[in-house]
């Protein structure tokens, strides 16, 4: 990842946090966005964090224009901003829940990628990944609005990489199983929580999915559902 840009949107979540290290820790430059990320969130030369609110397109596109003023270019991104809102059936879900969970799960995304691919196209071999869910997949009672948010966002990747393999680009989405994140620690107490998925399983093939192995893999949506599955 020497020389490489890559931007990690949501860098200081559970899983954000996990990429970002994994990216940083094998030589890339990167620059980490959510609405409160701080400078000091990580101690490293090569970390840039950029404040962003990026469910409108204004401001994914000042992210994306503000990276590369200050690092050139962007070779990857990283897309990790997501979230769970719901535990009511489709019938009792109310606007606020079910837009909130597009907003934040699809828009968020499309967003992103309208911004980012131009200057992705122009790095050669260009990666998304993206962060999806397990539910994206496998809908479960209760969760109809976040299930249908990331099977949104599934189909946009793969619009996303079927539209940009002739420059070299390529988009994937990571689709984890419950995460042992601090989050789900702090909301499910009494889980096992070694059936989780590590945060750092799913950072670590972000990262190869982003590297030269991952060349061959464009367009999966690709399972990591841990011990529950
Ligand atoms: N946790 C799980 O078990 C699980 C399972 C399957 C899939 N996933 C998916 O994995 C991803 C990461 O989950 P997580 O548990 O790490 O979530 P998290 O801890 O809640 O982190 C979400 C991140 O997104 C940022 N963010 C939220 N809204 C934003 C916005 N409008 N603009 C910019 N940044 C925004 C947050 O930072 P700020 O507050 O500073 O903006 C934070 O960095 C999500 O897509 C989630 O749906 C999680």
């Amino acid at each position: 990842m020497q020389g490489k840009v890559v931007l990690v949107t949501g860098a200081n979540g559970g899983l954000g946090t996990y990429v970002t290290q994994a990216f940083l820790d094998r030589g890339a430059t990167v620059i980490g966005a959510s609405r409160k990320i701080q400078q000091t969130d990580f101690n490293h030369p090569n970390f840039v964090a950029i404040r962003a609110e990026i469910s409108t397109g204004q401001g994914a596109q000042a992210l994306v224009d503000l990276s590369v003023a200050r690092c050139g270019k962007l070779d990857v991104l990283a897309h990790t901003v997501g979230g769970f809102a719901g535990g009511q059936p489709v019938a009792e879900t109310d606007d606020a829940v079910f837009l909130s969970m597009i907003d934040l799960n699809l828009n968020c995304v499309f967003y992103i990628l309208r911004a980012a691919i131009p200057v992705l196209r122009q790095a050669g071999s260009g990666r998304i990944i993206a962060i999806g869910s397990r539910s994206a997949l496998e809908p479960g009672a209760g969760v109809g609005a976040y299930s249908a948010s990331k099977a949104a966002m599934v189909s946009l990747i793969r619009t996303a990489a079927l539209e940009n393999k002739d420059a070299g680009l390529t988009a994937n989405v990571i689709l984890p199983g419950t995460m042992d994140t601090p989050g789900n620690r702090k909301a499910m107490p009494n889980a096992d929580f070694s059936k989780w998925v590590r945060p750092a399983t799913v950072a670590g093939l972000t990262v190869w999915l982003a590297g030269d192995a991952g060349t061959d893999v464009n367009g999966a949506a690709i399972p990591v559902y841990g011990s529950e599955a």
